[in-house]
């Protein structure tokens, strides 16, 4: 199991600082939550701010899309040059277009999906794409329970997979500790998400440990 902790749970204050005790407590990747108070209810952070703490980052970025206008925020991201970007589904009109501009810029292109979208909405886009992201929780917060209904959908979403692209990973972001990494492990989770219980916890490296 791949651990990409949320910053979205550090303390902004020494963001940096952050960032780096999380790579050297054993983290696979940085996720970093995009929110730009029209898609969801929340603010967070832009490409200034991001390229100053992804500095001290010593694994690649997991960019975490919440927003309207999807094209103009890969613009402005793609110079981080991180691992993924991923977009919500419920904001795209041309998925597809959007998936080759990702890759078009060298990264590795994923697709969200909220806890209420199906995962027969993305099935003709898998071969075009490296990993899907499902919500387990609905996008804005850190800190929110796990709706244990993503791990049918995680197993369903496996089983398109390996029809369709067995080299896709699934990735699940929302309410993740030691309490449910067994069940996404069994339903075929690739990469989880982990905020509040990474960041909350007085040893990171034992709490990333404990998802891996
Ligand atoms: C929610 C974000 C998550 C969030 C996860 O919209 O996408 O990445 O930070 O935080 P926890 O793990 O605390 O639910
Ligand atoms: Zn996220």
């Amino acid at each position: 199991m791949k651990v990409a902790p949320s910053i979205l749970s550090a303390d902004f204050g020494k963001l940096g600082e952050e960032v780096e005790s999380i790579c050297e407590a054993g983290a696979d990747y940085v996720h970093v939550d995009v929110m730009d108070g029209h898609f969801v209810p929340n603010l967070t952070i832009g490409p200034v701010v991001i390229q100053a703490a992804a500095k001290a980052a010593s694994k690649p970025l997991d960019i975490h899309l919440m927003v309207q206008n999807n094209p103009f925020f890969v613009d402005l991201f793609a110079p981080l040059k991180p691992a993924f970007i991923s977009f919500h589904i419920e904001e795209e009109k041309h998925p597809h277009r959007l998936i080759q501009k990702i890759r078009d810029y060298g990264i590795r292109p994923a697709l969200t999906l909220n806890p209420h979208t199906p995962e027969s909405a993305i099935e003709y886009l898998l071969e075009d794409v490296d990993m899907v992201l499902l919500m387990s929780v609905n996008p804005g917060f850190g800190g929110q329970k796990f709706i244990p209904k993503v791990l049918e959908k995680a197993a369903r979403l496996k089983e398109l997979i390996i029809k369709r692209n067995p080299a896709c990973l699934i990735e699940v972001d929302g309410g993740v500790s030691d309490q449910n990494i067994d069940a996404l492990k069994s339903a075929g989770v690739d990469v989880v998400v982990a905020g509040s219980f990474v960041f909350g916890s007085a040893d990171r490296a034992a709490a990333i440990a404990s998802l891996k």
